[in-house]
């Protein structure tokens, strides 16, 4: 299309046309359920419809990334034209690729107000096989009430941070306050723990488990170091229940003030912060800590980003859609509600997003810093390898081996899938 599309649900009718009753679509967008998040959607697919005439219909998905996986890969094996538009986690794009449709033409207006290197993690053999949507790196929430209560300040090693987080968690069980944990994470056996996993070795410069060559590093000394510590979390600083915990299961916990830390992504941030929470106005968030031997933070790369099925049989609808969902008008509306992270670089200079999330501004570092899963190197083995990482931190956390065993075992595991090759 010649027309420039403008990111205004207005000059997006202008640019597009209202279309004409028999010309209608009806598009199906299947949109995993986290937060309030479905809620939000509908109302810019309200926008979407007004401003098109097309109709838009979800389809709820679970809110695991892992979860939502398995459905979109029956889908799409099929080549069902159940759903025409999906939003697809940062790290499946090489895996599902072949299925999607290529949207460089329909994004061609759009795509350099993004993020590069968010926009390159979503070309996959030169074709744009999906449009950023929103960016993901985690954060580590902290209680501003009781750290000042107690004393602490923010914790900068994973060390630190268990040593507070006992202390508090004792003080606050001292005083009567049973329920008191010191910190949640993603500890179930899914992606989230992935996420989490690489967390503790990248920032104790223990490796990425595979590295950008594809040479398999999982046996590192200072990975099985980070295991070794977080291996004794479970029941001491963390509750039992954390082992099946993804995202959602961390944020209730922490949202009803029984944790003095937790490792969450953005979302969180404003979720915490409406009414019903009892943590409202009472949290913080930093860069996650470093490990002992490290250098540095490291957060997990995370992200979504709006693709079109290949057996859509509404391809220009719903190319329109994914489009006018990753606009400027729309990230800037997510992010000031529902604080996610934009991927339209400019808006982490605006002052109303600034204003309602203060986070957002501070992450744009975090973000530039964030570590990639080795999802681009493993390509469409990455969900087996995803599988075998978070199989090892789960069976070090929940006590069944020694972080150096079920390294040991990830490595031998890993190169058993790679035997042949990424
Ligand atoms: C968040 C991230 C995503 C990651 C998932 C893990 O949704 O955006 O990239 O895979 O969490 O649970």
């Amino acid at each position: 299309m010649s027309i420039r599309i403008r990111t205004s649900a207005f000059a997006l009718a202008v640019a597009v046309g209202l279309v004409s009753a028999a010309d209608a679509a009806e598009l199906r967008i299947a949109a995993g359920d986290t937060g309030d998040a479905l809620v939000l959607l509908r109302e810019h697919l309200d926008r979407f419809e007004a401003a098109t005439g097309h109709n838009v219909t979800i389809v709820p998905m679970p809110s695991s990334t892992t979860d939502q996986l398995a459905q979109y890969r029956i889908w799409l094996a099929d080549r069902s034209p159940e759903v025409d538009v999906f939003f697809i986690d940062v790290i499946w794009s090489a895996l599902l690729a072949h299925h999607l449709h290529d949207l460089s033409e329909a994004a061609a207006d759009v795509i350099d107000q993004h993020i590069p290197e968010i926009v390159a993690s979503q070309t996959v053999d030169g074709r744009l096989v999906a449009i950023p949507y929103y960016t993901d790196a985690p954060a580590l929430y902290y209680r501003t009430d009781l750290l000042e209560k107690h004393d602490k300040t923010p914790p900068e090693t994973w060390v630190e941070m268990e040593t507070t987080a006992a202390e508090i968690m004792a003080a606050e069980r001292a005083e009567g306050n049973g329920q008191m944990w010191g910190f949640v994470f993603q500890g179930g056996l899914y992606e989230g723990l992935t996420a989490n996993a690489l967390e503790w070795v990248a920032s104790n410069d223990g490796g990425t488990f595979i590295d950008e060559e594809g040479r398999i590093t999982a046996n590192d000394p200072n990975a099985v170091a980070a295991f070794d510590l977080a291996s004794g979390w479970v029941n001491n600083i963390s509750p039992p229940g954390v082992i099946s915990y993804r995202e959602e299961e961390s944020r209730v916990f922490w949202e009803a003030g029984n944790a003095v830390f937790m490792r969450n992504w953005p979302y969180a941030y404003a979720l915490g912060n409406r009414p019903e929470s009892a943590v409202a106005g009472n949290f913080d968030v930093v860069p996650l800590p470093r490990g002992s031997m490290g250098t540095g933070s490291a957060a997990t790369l995370g992200g979504w980003n709006a693709a079109v099925s290949a057996y859509s049989t509404e391809p220009e609808a719903a190319s329109e859609l994914a489009v006018f969902l990753t606009s400027e008008e729309i990230q800037k509306d997510r992010a000031i509600r529902n604080s996610f992270l934009p991927t339209i670089a400019s808006l982490y200079d605006d002052p109303e997003i600034a204003e309602a999330q203060p986070l957002i501004p501070e992450w744009r570092q975090v973000v530039e810093n964030a570590v990639p899963r080795p999802s681009a190197v493993t390509g469409i083995h990455y969900s087996q390898v995803s599988q075998e990482i978070w199989t090892a931190a789960h069976n070090t956390i929940a006590g069944r081996g020694d972080a150096a065993s079920n390294l040991a075992e990830l490595e031998r595991r890993l190169r058993f899938i790679s035997a042949r090759g990424w």
